[in-house]
């Protein structure tokens, strides 16, 4: 074997197998490199100019806590920002306001306090090469002590006990960084009143004309073709007439978007032979024209795909589906209640309108646990 191996010009000794098999063939061989990559080592140790010289560590050292502030400013600044430019009030230029500040002041913060800890690591922190040899798991109880050694040679080496100034600011902007976010939760829902009546109440209510979404062009009923789907509004939804309503016309909503997110509609006709509808909403619809919430009863999205053929209705985020001829019912994905119905019906003018707000909350079925 190591003859072939010369003869093929090849470096590597070959070293036949010690072991046979049952016909007394080898099973398989070794193969030894005679040319290996050395293992190159590591370059000599380079001292860094904190190490050599006080002066430039103190200052290194007063960076870092320096930008631990500087984190911890950021993190209070986004709380403020969140209290000064609300958005409540929905128009276009405070929800730019409201994102850009406290988008600013995160960041702020979140770069402060990685770059201070980059800084710390590089300057500061023992520099010194090591290696860490691996153990057996699950560790015995040397390992363990062996660990908790480390851990105090890493105190002493980092200074994390005796460079008081960095260790407290960094706890200060660890402690403060999670504020802004817990400071956003409080737009998840509103403090003082029950978010089902706020669900229950939009601003549909009996009389109301439905127009299309955003023109604000009431709809005939004459205009709406079998097979046709149109995106509805309350014909009351535009900004003029908005401000003008109470907070009961708004149906509880304080900022048009919020009032528009609960109202919206899909306005669908069908053959009215194809209709299945519940005995108590017979009169609900109008020669074949059903209007349903747009508000995905699962978790809120828009339910905007409308499937002609099918009369499947779709919401494009988790594949929930309703049939439309079948009183909006689930028929596919993690929906777990029908889309509500708005009872509509003609004007003397022919035009669609609302006989009554919706029955029953739009949106997720949350409230449903409530009860
Ligand atoms: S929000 Fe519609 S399926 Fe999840």
């Amino acid at each position: 074997m190591a003859e072939e191996a010369k003869n093929s010009g090849v470096n590597d000794a070959v070293v036949a197998a010690q072991s046979h098999s049952a016909d007394g063939a080898a099973v398989g061989t070794a193969v030894l490199s005679s040319d290996a990559v050395q293992n190159p080592g590591l370059p000599p140790h380079r001292e860094r100019v904190t190490d050599l010289d006080p002066k430039k560590a103190k200052r290194a050292e007063r960076t870092v806590y320096t930008l631990f502030y500087i984190s911890i400013v950021g993190s209070l600044g986004a709380v403020l920002a969140y209290m000064f430019f609300p958005i409540e009030t929905g128009e276009l230029l405070a929800v730019r306001l409201h994102t850009m500040f406290v988008g600013i002041a995160m960041a702020l913060a979140l770069l402060a306090v990685g770059i201070g800890a980059v800084h710390w690591g590089k300057a500061l922190m023992a520099d010194h090469e090591s290696i860490d040899e691996r153990h057996p798991v699950p560790s015995n109880q040397e390992t363990r002590e062996d660990a908790a050694e480390v851990f105090t040679l890493a105190d002493k080496e980092s200074g994390f006990s005796r460079r008081s100034l960095v260790r407290n600011s960094l706890i200060g902007a660890l402690i403060a960084f999670p504020l802004p976010g817990i400071t956003l939760m409080r737009s998840l829902a509103p403090q003082d009143r029950d978010p089902v009546q706020l669900l229950k109440h939009t601003m549909w209510d009996k009389g109301i004309r439905l127009a299309r979404d955003p023109s604000g062009v009431a709809i005939k009923a004459s205009d709406v073709t079998i097979g046709s789907a149109f995106h509805v509004i309350p014909e009351t939804l535009t900004h003029e007439e908005f401000s003008k309503l109470s907070l009961e016309e708004r149906g509880g909503s304080e900022n048009f978007l919020d009032a528009k997110a609960k109202a919206i509609v899909l306005l669908m006709r069908l053959d009215q032979s194809q209709l299945k509808e519940l005995p108590d909403r017979k009169d609900w619809s109008y020669d074949g024209i059903v209007a349903y919430s747009k508000v995905c009863t699962h978790v809120g999205c828009p339910v905007a795909l409308y499937e002609q053929h099918t009369h499947h209705l779709l919401c494009p985020c988790h594949q929930s589906q309703f049939d439309v001829s079948e009183h909006a019912k689930v028929v596919f994905g993690p929906a777990k209640r029908p889309l509500p119905q708005l009872p509509i019906t003609v004007d003397k003018d022919g035009y669609l309108i609302a006989q009554s707000d919706f029955h029953e909350p739009v949106g997720p079925s949350f409230w449903e646990r409530l009860k």
